[in-house]
């Protein structure tokens, strides 16, 4: 993990809402990164303290000269940071949490990728990761989940992949595109087409991960889910992030997202 100072070097707005922002990185930052991993980002800039907490977000994309985070404005923070301009400094560190656990991804393993809104910026990294590994795109399942069409984000790029064999759905709250309905419906209908048993991986809201959760212990598919907790310091020393695990020891039925996480295996947490 390093705590360093990192240059604001490109800046773009996808929606009104949501936009991506590069940011330089040492270069061992790079070598260090395993796909789902976050970072804290200070939006004040190295100088000021208000807002004193730095924001965590996943890493979506590695650059040859640095990283991206792909970012929707909720709050104060975030709309402090799609006004950064270029050039200015912020104060970071990362990576931090487990990521994804990509080893247990074999070459004929079918996996399935799901994410809810803005979730889509964590999952990127496990596709980028699934792409530069050669994984067979035939094998996966891109399943994506958003309240209406404008909120589908690289929807151009995936299609793209459809046609070297990505199996993409999506399901939209509003019916604009795709199911009209729940990323889940997709799913349950989904887990019951496919022989084998896929490996799910998912980022997204709360309710979506422990609906997907459920119908995946349901069908006996090993899934790992990455959760978005509040949080405060990001490494394990302020409690700010817990979640219940499952657990026979009820004096220890906590585990921290920002360290034991952000990605859980299913079967450890109490939904
Ligand atoms: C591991 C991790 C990875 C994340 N990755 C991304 C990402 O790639 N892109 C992205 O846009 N966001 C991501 N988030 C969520 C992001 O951290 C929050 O949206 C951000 O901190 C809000 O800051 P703010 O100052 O704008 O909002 P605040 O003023 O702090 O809060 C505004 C509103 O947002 C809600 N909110 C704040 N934090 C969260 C959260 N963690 N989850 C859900 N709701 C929240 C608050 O309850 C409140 O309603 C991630 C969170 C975690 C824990
Ligand atoms: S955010 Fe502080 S312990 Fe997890």
């Amino acid at each position: 993990m390093f705590l360093f100072h990192s240059t604001v070097l490109r800046l773009t707005e996808i929606t009104p809402d949501t936009f991506r922002i590069r940011l330089s990185c040492p270069e061992n930052f790079v070598r260090q990164f395993i796909p789902g991993q976050f970072v804290m980002v200070s939006v004040a800039g190295p100088s000021h303290l208000d807002p004193l907490l730095k924001r965590p977000f996943s890493i979506c994309r590695l650059r040859s000269d640095g990283f991206e985070l792909l970012i929707k404005v909720v709050g104060r923070g975030t709309e402090m940071l799609r006004h950064m301009a270029i050039g200015t400094l912020l104060s970071l560190h990362g990576p931090l949490g487990n990521g994804y656990p990509v080893k247990i991804i074999k070459n004929d393993s079918r996996i399935m990728l799901v994410a809810g809104g803005i979730g889509i910026a964590s999952i990127i990294s496990l596709l980028d990761y699934c792409l530069e590994t050669a994984y067979p795109l035939k094998n996966i399942n891109l399943i994506l989940g958003a309240r209406t069409s404008s909120e589908l984000l690289y929807i151009d790029e995936f299609r793209q992949l459809v046609e070297k064999g990505l199996s993409l759905s999506i399901a939209t709250d509003d019916g604009s595109v795709g199911h009209y309905g729940l990323v889940t419906d997709l799913i349950s209908r989904q887990l019951q087409d496919v022989e084998n048993n896929p490996i799910i991986f998912s980022c997204g809201p709360m309710p979506m991960l422990t609906a997907l959760g459920k119908l995946a212990m349901e069908a006996s598919c090993p899934c790992y889910l990455s959760l978005e907790s509040r949080m405060a310091c990001g490494f394990g020393v302020c409690l700010g992030c817990v979640t219940r695990k499952k657990t026979k020891d009820e004096k220890h039925p906590w585990v921290k997202v920002c360290q034991d996480g952000p990605v859980f295996d299913v079967t450890t947490l109490m939904l």
